[in-house]
């Protein structure tokens, strides 16, 4: 059995350095072709790409564009949906976290959720990421944990083809309960695509402490805990990962990739099926918002890491502003559209309340508007089937 992932700072920091070294001398075009050529670059010449300034954004979206194994648009959908916006966590980015005073707390009971999985489902959507806080061990954490684990069970009673569940770390004794009941294989694996979803948002400890914290009593504190939660899901029987970085908090973004790439070649080592997720930073409740990430770097890191894993479906949600959308579609795997608020769906359309969500979104049009607009620039999408006819008639 593989060991499981860790994180060796002053051995990335070394990569990150050959790469700075290997982009200043030039080469990307090189690279390019190599690449396009069908051969594997070693990470830290990928992050030299990225680095290059002498290679265009553009070039490196072609790159990618190029490099994807089919020439039809295909990517795949999902809605988010947060059960409750409580959290005992503090990390500091993140209008949830358990001191911010300005937060309408909403947990939603299982009847709510099953609703709004209906009004999902009614409106086309068969992909849907749940989402808590992260609660402290106590009567709480296990009833998110059953609350989830119920909810899962009735997406895929509606006929949902994947769900993915955002819900922070899970201890080994935790999971049978998490995925409770659901369909194994022969050999004891989850059946139905269920993906577990725990975002490092830093692999450098010490930003990591910065933002997520350090006091013991605070569940995201733990790095290591955090950073081995896949191994526990795959112990567990899940058969996808969806590791991600939250782009702005550590400006060392070189660091930041060669750090996600070495975690997906683990994760890919495992025999998971892996998804990528680019969150940017985003203004929240009660929260500072500090500079980030600009577009064209945002691009740049979407583009290389896309061309690097060809294997991994690089997820972007509606924290980024239609036009980066549309710029980064030919090149990612998943476009997730929704609400970061409490079961926020109805029938047309969704709250959008800042005091009452995690963080504002980008783009607050319904999804269907989003969904059609990629639809009508040739995307197929897996997880949405629009009704044929609309939803007034007979
Ligand atoms: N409590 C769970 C669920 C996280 S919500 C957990 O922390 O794992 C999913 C993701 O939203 C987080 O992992 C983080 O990457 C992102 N996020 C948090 N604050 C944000 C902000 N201000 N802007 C954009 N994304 C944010
Ligand atoms: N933060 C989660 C994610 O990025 C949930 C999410 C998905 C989300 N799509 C979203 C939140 C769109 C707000 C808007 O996977
Ligand atoms: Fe809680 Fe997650 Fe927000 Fe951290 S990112 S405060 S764990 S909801």
């Amino acid at each position: 059995m593989m060991e499981a992932f860790r994180i060796d700072p002053n051995a990335l920091q070394g990569l990150r350095d050959i790469a700075l070294q290997e982009a200043a001398k030039g080469g990307g075009a090189q690279r390019i072709e190599r690449l396009l050529g069908g051969e594997t670059l070693r990470d830290e010449e990928l992050v030299a790409v990225f680095l290059d300034r002498e290679v265009a954004t553009e070039r490196l979206l072609e790159l990618s564009e190029e490099l994807r194994a089919t020439d039809s648009l295909q990517i795949e959908t999902f809605c988010p949906l947060y059960i409750s916006n409580e959290c005992d966590a503090e990390c500091l980015m993140c209008g949830m976290r358990r001191f911010n005073e300005a937060m309408a707390r909403e947990t939603a009971d299982d009847t709510v959720v099953k609703r709004q999985l209906d009004i999902l489902s009614n409106r086309g959507i068969r992909g849907v990421a749940l989402l808590t806080g992260e609660y402290r061990h106590g009567s709480m954490r296990r009833e998110m944990l059953a609350r989830t684990a119920s909810a899962t069970r009735g997406a895929l009673e509606r006929g949902f083809t994947h769900v993915l569940i955002n819900v922070g770390s899970i201890e080994d004794t935790e999971y049978p309960d998490l995925l409770e009941g659901l369909p194994l294989r022969g050999d004891g694996a989850i059946s139905p695509h269920v993906t577990m979803c725990t975002f490092q948002e830093s692999y450098d400890p010490t930003v990591y402490r910065k933002f997520m914290g350090s006091a013991p009593q605070n569940p995201r504190a733990d790095f290591e805990r955090r950073v081995q939660n896949f191994d526990r899901a795959a112990r567990a029987g899940m058969l996808s990962a969806n590791p991600g970085v939250l782009v702005g908090l550590n400006p060392d973004l070189a660091y930041e990739m060669l750090a996600l790439l070495s975690h997906v070649h683990h994760l890919s080592g495992l025999g998971l099926k892996v998804y990528v997720s680019l969150p940017r930073l985003r203004k929240a409740s009660g929260a500072e918002h500090t500079a980030g990430v600009g577009d064209d770097d945002f691009c740049r890191l979407v583009a290389v890491l896309s061309a690097g894993l060809p294997d991994a479906k690089i997820v972007i949600s509606t924290r980024e502003r239609p036009e980066i959308q549309r710029r980064l579609l030919p090149v990612i795997g998943v476009l997730t559209a929704g609400s970061p608020g409490v079961a926020p769906y109805s029938q047309d359309g969704a709250r959008f309340d800042v005091e009452a969500s995690q963080f504002e979104v980008a783009d607050l049009r319904p999804f269907e508007e989003i969904l059609g607009e990629c639809i009508a620039a040739g995307a197929r999408i897996d997880g949405y089937q629009p009704a044929i006819y609309p939803a007034s008639a007979p």
